[in-house]
């Protein structure tokens, strides 16, 4: 390693995950090993019609720059802009797995040569930035982790791929470890003590099914109460419900779950929502009890219930993470398009807003509800199927945004400097 003072950094995007089959317990508390298998998907994040940060115009995701330098004496990380400590458990369990892994490294261009050994000796600086909610049940801290462990793993030219990278991201979150692939993603739970069996695979990528069309009603974006990690812990030990949930509920759910992703939109659906709704149960069966979902969640239930019923087959899937924002998932565009309708039916935004910032994402669907200002949205049709006592019944401004996108890519390297969250000569935030 040569002396000069040079700093080497990599940036990476991830979009979030969601999951459709949940992960809700574990085994082991430090190594995080799942009580279930699960599977996510992830959704896309279309350009954004809004600009959350000057510095990430592109996608709506979590983007992480990580640098290392001989100029740096001890690891550090930046969240959003402000410095967290890196002394937790997932941290360092990441940070000694990763450097573990790290190879030679060369830039002939900068002039920089770092070999394998000296790895342990050379300090990080990371910056990680979401451009959505953080800790408000959007997954933030899977998308987090997962565009973490890939950056470092660029950055210090780890040669193992995905399925290894993510047994690492499942040390920092359970989340984490569906997340450096697209599309739709299984995490086995695996049964050795050390964790080395539980990884994820890819069971479809995100342009195996790419009619689907995903629309996140974000009903609240402060952050949860009970962080899933407690959340889960909590349930573990007091709900009875859970081990029937594990034993007998999710393995033959995952069975089904992997036929029907072979594009049967109907099982699909079913599945998902049945999972949801057990989920929350265990939540409610968990001593205090836990109430991730709000009023505003269980109307959206009850109206997308309501319409796959009318239909005779679903139209749409619901599922909700550890907190009140909806996910659902429409077979195509064109049921997104009266899924859009409905919901700004139901929930149109304040007089005041601008239409914007109020549906996100790939907002050309509103071309397709015919909608183009606020004031369009007062003259929306009235959903067929409900009776005109209800259809006086909306609820302006229990939503604060909607975004619509669809099944996702996984991680990408950022070639671009410019987008570093890191200054390229300090190595500290720009
Ligand atoms: C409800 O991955 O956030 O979103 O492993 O403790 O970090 P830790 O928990 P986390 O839990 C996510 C729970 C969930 C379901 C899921 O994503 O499968």
């Amino acid at each position: 390693m040569n002396q000069k003072k040079w700093v080497l950094m990599a940036t990476a995007q991830t979009p979030t995950n969601i999951a459709v089959i949940k992960y809700w317990g574990k085994r082991d508390e430090t190594l995080i090993l799942t009580i279930t298998a699960a599977i996510g998907m992830r959704p896309w994040f279309y350009p954004l019609m809004i600009s959350v940060s000057p510095l990430i115009q592109t996608t709506f995701c979590t983007t992480t720059t990580v640098a290392v330098s001989p100029l740096f004496h001890q690891d550090r990380m930046w969240l959003n802009g402000k410095e967290m400590s890196l002394s937790g458990i997932r941290y360092q369990n990441c940070l000694r797995e990763i450097r573990s892994r790290a190879n030679d490294v060369e830039d002939e261009k900068k002039g920089i040569k770092i070999e394998k050994k000296d790895w342990e000796k050379l300090h990080v600086h990371i910056a990680s930035y979401n451009n959505f909610p953080t800790a408000a049940g959007l997954a933030s801290s899977a998308a987090g982790f997962a565009c973490l462990v890939f950056a470092l793993a660029k950055l210090m030219n780890v040669k193992d791929d995905e399925g290894k990278l993510s047994t690492i991201a499942r040390q920092g979150s359970g989340s984490a470890c569906r997340s450096l692939f697209g599309g739709f993603v299984k995490w086995i739970t695996g049964n050795k003590e050390d964790g080395s069996d539980s990884f994820s695979v890819q069971l479809a990528d995100e342009k195996h099914w790419d009619d689907l069309v995903i629309i996140i009603a974000v009903v609240s974006s402060r952050q949860k109460e009970t962080s899933s990690t407690t959340g889960m812990r909590e349930s573990v030990e007091t709900s009875m419900f859970i081990e029937h949930r594990a034993k007998d509920v999710v393995p033959q759910r995952i069975i089904q779950m992997e036929e029907a992703i072979t594009r049967d939109f109907p099982s699909v659906a079913r599945l998902t929502c049945a999972d949801s709704n057990q989920f929350h149960a265990v939540c409610l069966d968990t001593c205090p009890p836990i109430f991730y979902m709000n009023d505003t969640s269980h109307r959206i239930i009850s109206y997308v219930e309501k319409w796959n019923r009318s239909e005779g087959t679903p139209q749409v899937a619901y599922t909700f993470d550890a907190g009140p924002n909806a996910v659902l998932i429409a077979r195509n565009r064109n049921i997104a398009t009266q899924l859009l309708q409905r919901l700004l039916f139901y929930f149109p935004p304040p007089l005041d807003t601008d239409l914007n910032s109020y549906v996100l994402g790939d907002a050309s669907i509103l071309k397709d509800v015919g909608i183009q200002s606020v004031k369009d949205v007062e003259y929306l049709p009235q959903p067929p199927g409900i009776s005109n006592n209800n259809a006086s019944l909306k609820y302006k401004g229990d939503v604060n945004y909607f975004i619509c996108t669809k099944p996702g890519r996984g991680p990408v390297l950022l070639s671009d400097e410019s987008q570093a969250l890191l200054n390229a000569e300090t190595g500290l935030p720009k």
